[in-house]
């Protein structure tokens, strides 16, 4: 556990930063290239710890992943030649690793226990149940969390599914669950989830979209392929945040995924009064990749509810810091989910700012941020959650006085150079 000390610089900055390849998509690429049978490569692979139980999950299946600079060779057996590891799979702080591994391998005959930190075990992990099961999967969790025990069936078949929440993890779990069963599935949600999935699944004609969120999985073979992984807008989203409370500072992010369900910071961003650029300039996977720039503005208050919140939740903590430096009264609304993550996001985020001696308040499903132009410095206790980590240290970029975050380096779970970017910000 290190703590660090942050003060603030002073002073504008223009900067142009490429920030590490993104968390999903790095997930999503080992995953896919671990079903195929033969070579797959992985440029730009995410070099957080996240990730790299991800890594550690396949190579426990008996896929072999060799990481060369930054390219990723991965060479498997194919799914149907996984062996069912003795020892339990370690999901360490990543929920994406231990929720889509939950599904690929609900209906497969591989069988594991996947366990994870302290964190990762108090999560909500009972709605993955029946959805799998409703495939004819095997889960069984211990008491709706994890440890969870995984898989070992032969006989799984197609089915149709509702789930009452927008997580493109639950999602993604059972669409990679149902590519194993004897049939066509369905899943259905809310709308706001990012669909990674949905699109690599259907740029290899394993799916398709049945309505605006309904997305159907045909069973069938994932070809072993190169992917090129994006640079990360949640991670992008702390830089763009440094620059949005300066009205004079402005940063440009390259190739970051732009999926219309990470959009949602950009959106805030904008109708905050931050000038935001946002121009696709290619894709992976069908998935839209751009050039993202932010220029910094006297921010105004905004209420985020309803599908923004889906589409921004990861970057929620993020709200409240500009919240702190805009006019007005900032609320959150419609995110429940946000007490589901690496803390209770909405109790980390109200004492974040409150430790830094601005106005915030907790409601059930958001928090209110009290505008004050200002925050003048504290002790912020990271709760082992990266994403307040990483927010406190914009904070302080702009703080009166000297910002301690507690347990600093939990932040190397998404991004292990972040300090480092950041105050490469102003060089
Ligand atoms: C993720 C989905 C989101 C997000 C998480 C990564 C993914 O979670 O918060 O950081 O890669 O599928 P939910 O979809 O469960 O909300």
């Amino acid at each position: 556990m290190t703590d660090l000390e942050l003060t603030a610089h002073g002073g504008s900055f223009r900067a142009n930063v490429s920030v590490p390849g993104d968390k999903s998509l790095s997930h999503r690429a080992v995953i896919f290239a671990s079903i195929a049978e033969g070579d797959s490569l992985i440029e730009g692979l995410g070099p957080g710890a996240d990730v790299a139980s991800t890594v550690g999950a396949a190579q426990r299946l008996g896929v072999d992943v060799e990481i060369v600079g930054s390219e990723t060779r991965v060479r498997s057996p194919g799914r149907h030649a996984w062996v069912s590891p003795s020892d339990p799979i370690d999901c360490g702080n990543s929920g994406t690793t231990m929720r889509l591994f939950a599904g690929l391998l609900a209906t497969t005959p591989t069988s594991a226990r996947l366990v994870g930190d302290a964190s990762l075990s108090r999560r909500p992990m009972k709605r993955l149940v029946a959805p799998l099961s409703a495939l004819g999967g095997k889960i069984a969790t211990s008491d709706g969390t994890a440890p969870l025990t995984v898989g070992g069936v032969r006989n799984a078949s197609g089915a149709s599914v509702w789930v009452d929440v927008a997580s493109a993890q639950v999602r993604s779990a059972f669409e990679l669950g149902a590519l194993s069963a004897s049939g066509t599935s369905t899943i259905d949600s809310p709308a706001g989830f990012r669909d990674h999935t949905e699109r690599w699944l259907s740029a290899i004609g394993l799916g398709e979209w049945t309505s605006h969120t309904a997305f159907e999985v045909r069973p069938g073979l994932v070809p072993p392929a190169r992917y090129q992984i994006p640079g990360d807008p949640s991670s992008a989203a702390y830089l763009w945040t440094c620059a949005a409370i300066d009205p004079g500072s402005h940063v440009t992010t390259p190739s970051v995924s732009l999926n219309p369900g990470r959009l949602g910071f950009l959106e805030i961003l904008a109708r905050m009064g931050a000038t935001v650029d946002a121009e696709v300039t290619g894709s992976t996977g069908g998935d839209p990749v751009g050039d993202v720039s932010v220029s910094g503005a006297h921010l105004r208050a905004i209420d985020v509810e309803g599908d923004l919140v889906a589409s921004s939740l990861d970057e929620l903590p993020l709200v409240a810091v500009l919240g702190a430096f805009a006019e007005g009264v900032t609320t959150v609304r419609d995110a429940g989910e946000l007490r589901t993550k690496e803390s209770d996001r909405i109790a980390s985020t109200v004492a974040m700012i409150r430790a830094l001696a601005g106005g915030a308040e907790e409601h059930a499903d958001g928090f209110d941020v009290v505008g004050t132009g200002f925050l003048e410095g504290g002790v912020v206790e990271t709760r082992h959650d990266h994403r307040i980590a990483m927010s406190a240290a914009v904070a302080a970029t702009r703080s009166t006085g000297t910002v301690k975050i507690v347990d600093a380096d939990v932040a190397s779970v998404s991004w292990p150079g972040f300090y480092r970017a950041l105050e490469g910000l102003w060089s």
